[in-house]
């Protein structure tokens, strides 16, 4: 199995010649560590979908390097129609991580403004967002950190590290920097079905850091609070509503009813520019559904349903505001009731 250290790995990043972004393929992990080097808005928009780059924050930086890499071949006459028209066919690829917009709009203000100047601009705005991202991450694993005790045993869902974002990541931040610190803490990894993004990236990480790792279904969580097994749940998301509710991968919302119900603290961790105040509550946030074949198919030698069968498949849930006990960005430590 490959080892990736996170303070040396980028998910996303711009190829030296600046005509491609280079991202790891994360579908192959942990078993192949590939980087792909897509240049075409198709292979963009594919990479997005199928979740080859995917984690909210990272999907941001992919789309700002994606939009300066792009721009280097549109011609001059309606350059900024033709990049909006790109932007916008990149927005449709994923509905629910608000930084994927975020990212494309940031971009094309940036072209806006630097008129002839633009393509230029767009690639140094892109490395900024990417650079944001790792103090921004790094603040927020501080002010998680600030929340725990030496010994906690952190749950965690879905996979909101290097990979997700970078360096730090969101919601595993605090079990990496007080790893680095001697601190010790241990974390709980619900599986997340149905793409398994716990068991096949946060596992992943924090045991190749060092971290004492356990595993579990993600139907295992609410027994293990019961018998007192888990200190704090600590989580990433994918937008923030104005009024505080949450969306995140599906089942963080069962995780959180746990918690609630077995009084054990809910942190949501997350960069400042995940907030979508647009959204007056949750219920505006449009939940991703995907193709039901992951849940039949995907990760099974043999299918595990009948054919022909219905399916549903949400990709995210929506956590509401008062169910959890703190959202914590670089600003700081926010806690309900919320008001963006
Ligand atoms: O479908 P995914 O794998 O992109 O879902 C990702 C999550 O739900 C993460 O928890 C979220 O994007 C936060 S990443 C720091």
């Amino acid at each position: 199995m490959p080892e990736i250290e996170y303070k040396k790995m980028d998910s996303v990043r711009l190829s030296a010649d600046k005509h491609s972004v280079v991202i790891i393929d994360q579908t192959l992990l942990p078993n192949e560590l590939k980087y792909l080097e897509l240049t075409s808005a198709e292979q963009m928009f594919e990479a997005i979908k199928q979740l080859r780059v995917r984690g909210a924050p990272a999907i941001g930086i992919f789309a700002g390097y994606a939009m300066a890499v792009l721009a280097q071949s549109i011609l001059d006459e309606g350059f900024l129609g033709r990049l909006s028209q790109l932007g916008s066919y990149l927005v449709s690829s994923r509905p629910t991580a608000v930084n994927l917009s975020w990212a494309v709009e940031r971009q094309l203000k940036t072209a806006k403004k630097a008129g002839e100047n633009a393509r230029s601009a767009l690639i140094d705005e892109a490395v900024k967002i990417h650079l944001e991202d790792i103090s921004t991450c790094k603040a927020i694993a501080e002010n998680t950190l600030s929340l725990l005790h030496e010994g906690d045993r952190i749950l965690t869902h879905c996979n909101a590290g290097a990979l997700a974002c970078s360096r730090y990541g969101t919601g595993l931040g605090a079990l990496l920097l007080a790893a680095e610190r001697g601190f010790k803490l241990s974390a709980v990894v619900d599986e997340t079905r149905p793409l398994l993004q716990g068991a096949r990236l946060t596992a992943y990480e924090l045991h190749n850091a060092g971290i004492d790792v356990t595993l579990i279904c993600d139907n295992m969580a609410a027994w293990l609070m019961s018998n007192g097994e888990i200190d704090a749940v600590m989580v990433g998301c994918d937008r923030v509503a104005a009024n505080g509710d949450t969306a995140n991968k599906i089942g963080t919302l069962s995780a959180a009813v746990a918690a609630k119900h077995f009084g054990v603290p809910f942190y949501v961790c997350c960069p400042y520019s995940t907030v979508d105040t647009s959204c007056r509550t949750g219920a505006d946030i449009v939940v991703e559904e995907r193709d039901g074949s992951e849940l039949t198919e995907l990760y099974f030698a043999r299918r595990t349903a009948p054919e022909g069968i219905g399916f549903r498949d949400p990709s995210f849930d929506v956590t509401p505001a008062e169910l959890i006990t703190a959202i914590i960005t670089e600003r700081g430590i926010l806690r309900y009731p919320y008001a963006f």
